[in-house]
């Protein structure tokens, strides 16, 4: 991180804190009693133009290559808002929102008028957020989102992922083709790049053998789609910010609403939510 980057700290204390960087509101770090479970490339570029590589980006208003602007669209390039700085509960609980409107270059790529609002908390062992689309605007607007979430694990060979099991999935390694997962536990060998649509609104993935051995519960509400991804070796050579070497350091499973777009009327609100719940290595093998 450089001098002109800024970030907010979520602190309880005990080696466990969350640490969010204003450009894209991106979380880099959740450090659970001194492990860290998020990954971030040792190649990321901070220089508040480039999405940060790694963490927890927020991809919006579109998911993936977008006519209109970016890949991924410009919230995980934008500089966000502290609405409410950090501050603790008497549960010990820390939360903070962050929030980010339209403005002159996001009306130029996408003209609509809206504000979104990141709520977070750390609690003891999980950690919560909670997205909001606001329609600032007189008219309707349609959009994608998705939390790009990057966990940190020590081989992602090892990783197995629950949750997935007779979805369909569109596999964008396989030109968009579309599959039913036959596994109960998906496991990564190659370059992985899908995106399983329509889970139940209220749904639960388990990532096994995250940093420190830890079994990552992903919890999620409104966000029905989930993507898995990881570059393995050729793409991970071809990206500038990525090592050549840490595919194998990284698994992302990304709770969005990307499968469809959402429309949102004139003065409503979406609201997605992603839990992370770090659980003991000893349930790994749920
Ligand atoms: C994933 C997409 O969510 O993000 C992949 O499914 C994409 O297709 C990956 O390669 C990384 O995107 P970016 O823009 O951060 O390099």
């Amino acid at each position: 991180m450089t001098s002109t980057q800024q970030e907010i700290v979520l602190d309880r204390g005990n080696d466990t804190n969350v640490r969010v960087n204003l450009h894209g509101a991106t979380v880099v770090s959740w450090l659970y009693l001194g492990t860290e479970l998020l990954f971030v490339s040792e190649k990321a570029v901070y220089d508040n133009k480039k999405a940060i590589r790694g963490g927890i980006p927020v991809v919006f208003p579109n998911f993936g290559p977008w006519d209109l602007g970016p890949q991924h669209g410009f919230a995980r390039t934008s500089t966000w808002t502290i609405e409410e700085q950090p501050s603790k509960l008497p549960n010990g609980d820390v939360w903070a929102v962050l929030s980010l409107e339209d403005n002159e270059q996001t009306r130029k790529q996408w003209n609509f008028k809206f504000q979104l609002k990141y709520l977070l908390t750390l609690k003891e062992n999980s950690f919560h957020m909670d997205f909001k689309v606001i329609n600032c605007d007189d008219k309707s607007f349609s959009f994608t989102c998705l939390l790009h979430t990057y966990f940190g694990v020590p081989d992602v060979r090892k990783c197995k992922i629950s949750g997935l099991q007779e979805l369909t999935y569109v596999d964008k390694v396989a030109s968009g083709e579309r599959f039913s997962e036959a596994k109960e536990q998906v496991t990564i060998s190659e370059n992985v790049d899908r995106v399983y649509e329509k889970t139940p609104a209220y749904w639960e993935h388990l990532v096994t053998a995250v940093n420190g051995g830890y079994c990552i519960s992903l919890q999620k509400h409104n966000m029905p789609d989930t993507v898995v991804w990881n570059p393995w070796i050729e793409k991970a050579k071809a990206m500038t910010d990525f090592g050549d070497d840490e595919y194998l350091k990284m698994l992302c499973v990304e709770a969005g609403y990307v499968s469809e777009p959402f429309t949102l009327k004139a003065g409503e609100i979406y609201e997605g939510t992603q839990v992370l719940i770090a659980l003991p290595a000893s349930d790994s093998s749920l």
